[in-house]
C-alpha cells in the first residue's frame, strides 16, 4: 500500500491547532448556536424554559450538561420543518431518512451548511489519503440519503474528479474502476464486498485495480473487516461516520496514516459521552451514547442529539481534536440474548477468523419453546462450499461466538450467493419473532 499521509501544509490550521484554542472557538461557537436555537425553534425555546436554562446560562462547555436533550422522536414530531432555524427560502436543499418506521425525519440546509459540509467532507477526504487531482468513484446512494451527495460535494471541494455512479448495478461498477481507474472509492463497506465478488467473478484480481482507498461508512464495520478488504485490494480502508441529523457523512474521519479511531470536527461538532440509562456525561475514556451539538449549523441546530450510537472519546493522535473509538453499534442494534448483551459486529469479528467462511453474513431472531434464539446465517467461500467442509465451518463459528461472545446459537452455513447482499447499509439483523 501507497504512503498517502497527507502534508501538513495541506492541513486546515485548526487540524493541528492547541486544544486551548479549539475550545475557545467551541466556547464562542456553541453560545452562538444556543442563542440561534432558542430564538428561532419554538421547540428550543419552550424545553429550555421548561429546564429553567436560557443559552445565557452557559459560561463554559461543561455547562451544556445543563440543557436538554434532542431526540429522532422530535424530529418526527415536528415533521416536516417544523425544527427549521430560518425561513424556508433559505434552505437550500433537503434531505430525509428512508423512514423505515414511520414518517421519515427531514433535515435542511443553507447555503452555508451546504458550504461547510463540502469543507469538512472534503477535509475527510484529504485525512484518508485522497488528493486534489484524484479521481473518486462514488457508489453512495445518491437521493434523500445523504451518503452520494455529501461525498460528492465533499470531492468537487477538495478538486477530484467524481464519478457520480450511486449504488447498485454491480457489475458495471466493476467496469467503470477498470476503465475510469479511479484512486479512491467511496461506499458502505457490505457493499464494497459485493463489488469485491463481482471483480472475483469476472476474474479480475483486484490487487491489480486502480484504487488506493477505500473511504468506509454509513454502519458498523469491524477492524477484521478492515483487513479483509485492504489484503483483497491492496489499498487503505479508512472509516468516515456522519448522521443526516446533525450534517451527513464527514462529521468524523480516520487518518490514514494511524486508523485508530475517527477524529471528530470538533470546531463544527461537539460531542459528549453520556450513561444511556441516566443521561449523565461520563468521562472521555468511558463507553457510552454519543451526543451531538452542532456549532454552526444555521438551518437546523441540533441540541445536545442523541446518536444512540455507542462508544467512547479519546484524545486526538494524528489531529488535536479528539477519536471517537469505531462505532460497536447502535442501541437499537443490540441484541439482549438470556441477559447478554451482543452486537453484530461481535458476530461479524468472529466470523472473520473461519477461514471457509466469506464475510456476508445476517443475524435471524426467532423465539423457541418460549425463549429468544438466534440463528446466525454465514456462506461458504467457493473453497470450503461441500457439506462436511460447511459443517466444520459452522461448528468453528459457533465455538467462537460462545467462547468469545458467550452465547450458544445455532449457524447455518449457505452455499454462496445464500445471504442477502447489501446495495447500501447491509440490514444485519432480522426479528422474527411473534408480535407480542
Ligand atoms: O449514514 C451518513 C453517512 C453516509 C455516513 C455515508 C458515512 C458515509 P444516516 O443515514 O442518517 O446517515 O445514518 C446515520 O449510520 O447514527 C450510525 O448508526 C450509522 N453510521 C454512520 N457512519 C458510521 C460508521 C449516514 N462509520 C447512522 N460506523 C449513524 C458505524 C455508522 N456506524
Amino acid at each position: 500500500m501507497k504512503d498517502l499521509t497527507p502534508n501538513k501544509s495541506d492541513l486546515d490550521p485548526i487540524e493541528t491547532a492547541s486544544i486551548d484554542e479549539i475550545r475557545g472557538l467551541q466556547l464562542e461557537r456553541l453560545k452562538w448556536s444556543l442563542r440561534h436555537a432558542y430564538d428561532n425553534v419554538p421547540m428550543y425555546r419552550e424545553r429550555f424554559d421548561a429546564a429553567g436554562v436560557h443559552p445565557d446560562d452557559l459560561k463554559s462547555l461543561s455547562d451544556l450538561a445543563k440543557f436538554p436533550f434532542t431526540t429522532k422522536t422530535d424530529l418526527r414530531d415536528n415533521y416536516p420543518f417544523g425544527l427549521f432555524a430560518v425561513p424556508r427560502d433559505r434552505i437550500i436543499r433537503v434531505h430525509a431518512s428512508s423512514g423505515t418506521t414511520g414518517k421519515p425525519t427531514v433535515v435542511g440546509y443553507t447555503q452555508s451548511d451546504i458550504d461547510t459540509w463540502a469543507n469538512l467532507v472534503a477535509r475527510s477526504m484529504r485525512a484518508s489519503g485522497t488528493r486534489p487531482g484524484d479521481i473518486v468513484h462514488v457508489a453512495y446512494g445518491y437521493g434523500l440519503f445523504t451518503g452520494g451527495l455529501g461525498a460528492h460535494y465533499g470531492a468537487e471541494n477538495l478538486g477530484c474528479t467524481v464519478v457520480p455512479i450511486s449504488g447498485g448495478m454491480t457489475e458495471r461498477q466493476v467496469t467503470l474502476i477498470q476503465d475510469f481507474k479511479p484512486g479512491t472509492i467511496m461506499v458502505t463497506p457490505s457493499y464494497m464486498l459485493n463489488i469485491l465478488e463481482e471483480f472475483q467473478r469476472q476474474g479480475i484480481d483486484p490487487r491489480d485495480c486502480s484504487l488506493d482507498v477505500g473511504i468506509f461508512g454509513a454502519e458498523p464495520w469491524t477492524n477484521a473487516m478492515r483487513g479483509e478488504v485492504e489484503q483483497a485490494f491492496d489499498m487503505h480502508a479508512v472509516d468516515i461516520y456522519g448522521l443526516s441529523e446533525v450534517m451527513g457523512p464527514g462529521v468524523a474521519n480516520e487518518c490514514v496514516e494511524t486508523k485508530d479511531g475517527l477524529h471528530i470536527w470538533e470546531d463544527h461538532f461537539f460531542p459528549e459521552i453520556i450513561n444511556p440509562e441516566t443521561g449523565e456525561v461520563v468521562e472521555d475514556g468511558e463507553m457510552g451514547e454519543l451526543v451531538f451539538t452542532t456549532l454552526t449549523k444555521e438551518g437546523l441546530p441540533m441540541i445536545r442529539y442523541r446518536t444512540r450510537d455507542l462508544t467512547r472519546l479519546l484524545p486526538g493522535t494524528a489531529r488535536s481534536m479528539r477519536r471517537m473509538e469505531k462505532i460497536t453499534g447502535r442501541s437499537d442494534d443490540m441484541i439482549i440474548l438470556r441477559g447478554v448483551n451482543v452486537f453484530p459486529t461481535q458476530i461479524e469479528e468472529q466470523i472473520m477468523k473461519c477461514a471457509g467462511l466469506a464475510p456476508h453474513f445476517q443475524i435471524e431472531l426467532i423465539r423457541k419453546e418460549r425463549m429468544d434464539a438466534m440463528i446466525v446465517h454465514a456462506e461458504c467461500t467457493p473453497e470450503q462450499a461441500g457439506d462436511a467442509a460447511r459443517a466444520a465451518s459452522a461448528r468453528e463459528l459457533a465455538h467462537h461466538i460462545k467462547s468469545v461472545v458467550g452465547i450458544s446459537t445455532k449457524i447455518e452455513v449457505h452455499p454462496e450467493g445464500g445471504v442477502e447482499r447489501s446495495q447500501g447499509k447491509a440490514r444485519r439483523v432480522v426479528d422474527n419473532r411473534p408480535k407480542e
